[in-house]
């Protein structure tokens, strides 16, 4: 299936299809900076996808960027475009805000920290993991469960898995969900190479300065620089051309075999399960 193109692959990609991102330690992900077009040729794939990226592309470029899917593609195949859903965090965010002032508890003020925090993190932060990791390190974190809902399965991206789910643990009893989440972030622990490379960029960083440290962050692919909902989304895909778009879920697909690639799934759980997802057709 090497023409399944996945875009901006990170960490979860598949070895039958394409896999492309600006970083890139293994034989089976192409290393490429997209913002300067795709390195394929028009009308090649049958299935251009990307999760978490488009929210990485400065927005000026994101038409281009859409663009570029739309003309690898070819015709008849299928996009499919995962976000996180601007529409549901400002939902979230309105109801812990009206909870806190009617009747604030613990869990409510905690729900609303966390929900500011996946709105707003990521956009501003200016070193790794930013106040979300610091968030997810508490020594007493009041919401794990809220904080379990809205992640959906545990991946890396939480900066000390290890100290989280000790701390966590009981809320985990009894629930097959968090059963896999443990068993995937002991498997997240391992002594991965990215882990040295970015031990070796550290040491380096130590004699650089302030601002070129603080540039190579924000140029380095973690910020998010836009946000999207339904509406922002289905424009952007249909100005650019693709038509019968389709909201979706992580589980659901128009792709042959989706849950085979466990891409969006993993071991039966949804990752990121309050994104937004949809597919389109070229
Ligand atoms: C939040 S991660 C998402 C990774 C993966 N798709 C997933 O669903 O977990 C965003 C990815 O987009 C990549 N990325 C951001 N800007 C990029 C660019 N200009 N060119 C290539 N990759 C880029 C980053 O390197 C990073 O791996």
């Amino acid at each position: 299936m090497k023409n399944f193109l996945n875009v901006g692959c990170g960490n979860k990609y598949h070895k039958d299809w394409t896999n492309i991102d600006m970083a890139s330690n293994n034989p089976d992900v192409m290393c490429y900076n997209l913002l300067k077009g795709f390195p394929f040729n028009d009308n090649k794939f049958d299935v251009v996808y990307h999760s978490q990226v488009l929210e990485h592309i400065p927005k000026e470029k994101a038409f281009d960027f859409i663009q570029e899917c739309y003309r690898v593609l070819k015709k008849n195949g299928t996009i499919r475009v995962v976000v996180p859903d601007l529409e549901n965090i400002v939902d979230e965010y309105k109801r812990y805000l009206n909870e806190n002032l009617i009747n604030p508890s613990k869990g409510t003020e905690a729900n609303y920290d966390w929900i500011l925090l996946e709105m707003y993190d990521q956009t501003v932060r200016n070193y790794g993991g930013g106040l979300m990791g610091k968030f997810l390190q508490q020594e007493k974190m009041v919401n794990v469960q809220y904080v379990i809902d809205r992640i959906g399965y545990f991946d890396r991206s939480i900066p000390n898995p290890k100290k989280f789910l000790s701390k966590t643990k009981d809320a985990f009893k009894g629930n097959n969900k968090a059963v896999g989440l443990i068993v995937f972030s002991k498997k997240a622990m391992g002594f991965t190479i990215r882990k040295v490379i970015c031990a070796i960029r550290n040491f380096f960083n130590l004699f650089l300065g302030e601002k070129y440290k603080l540039g190579n962050f924000r140029l380095g692919g973690e910020p998010h620089l836009w946000m999207y909902d339904r509406y922002s989304l289905s424009r952007l895909l249909k100005d650019v051309g693709f038509r019968e778009l389709k909201i979706k879920n992580s589980f659901e697909s128009d792709i042959p075999n989706w849950n085979l690639y466990e891409l969006n799934v993993k071991d039966g759980l949804a990752i990121a399960p309050k994104g937004l997802f949809i597919e389109a057709t070229k």
